[in-house]
């Protein structure tokens, strides 16, 4: 498979699965030879973003740092996959404008799955305030308005979600039959 360089940037609720559908796409782009980075928000703010917290000021670095360094990479013709919670929209628009080659995967799953997921426990802190300002709980989510990919978790199985992100991909002209 050939590739030209893109972001393809997975968005949704904690909970929701963007982790979970890039490394399932990540494994599949490996598998067909393809070079790609994976910037996934729980690691990035261990080194790149190390620090910041969950203000909406911060947040807003965080994604501009991460649409930096996926900036850099697209332009060297690698697939960047990211997944950050990402929950406001301006600052997502502004990275698709600076990055250019840019795919938003919408990951989405109700707040009510998602909390019955809990898959760290955070939704149960969230509740009880422990971790003020989370996501969806008691901090706001902009849904993206064009998303050229949605995934309904809820509703769709893995193998679907990933089979739309790698046909979209396919069809825009970022993977290319050898
Ligand atoms: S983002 O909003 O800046 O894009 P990012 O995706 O990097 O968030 O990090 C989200 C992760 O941080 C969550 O998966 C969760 O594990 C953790 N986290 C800790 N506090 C919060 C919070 N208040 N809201 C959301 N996620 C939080």
């Amino acid at each position: 498979m050939k590739q030209r360089g893109v972001t393809v940037w997975f968005t949704g609720l904690s909970g929701a699965g963007k982790t979970t559908i890039s490394q399932a796409v990540s494994k599949r782009l490996v598998d067909a030879g393809c070079k790609l980075e994976i910037l996934d928000g729980d690691i990035v703010r261990t080194n790149l973003t190390k620090g910041l917290g969950f203000s909406k000021e911060d947040r807003d670095e965080n994604v501009r740092r991460i649409g930096f360094v996926s900036t850099l990479l697209t332009r060297h013709d690698a697939i960047v996959l990211v997944s950050a919670i990402s929950p406001y929209r301006d600052i997502r628009n502004e990275v698709r404008e600076r990055v250019g080659n840019f795919v938003e995967v919408f990951v989405n799953a109700p707040l009510s799955v998602c909390e019955d997921r809990d898959v760290k426990g955070l939704y149960k802190k969230a509740r009880t305030g422990e971790i003020p300002n989370f996501t969806g709980v008691s901090d706001p989510y902009e849904a993206p308005e064009n998303p050229e990919i949605e995934c309904r978790t809820d509703l769709e199985s893995e193998e679907e979600s990933v089979e739309k992100v790698i046909s979209t991909l396919k069809e825009m002209g970022y993977l290319l039959e050898d």
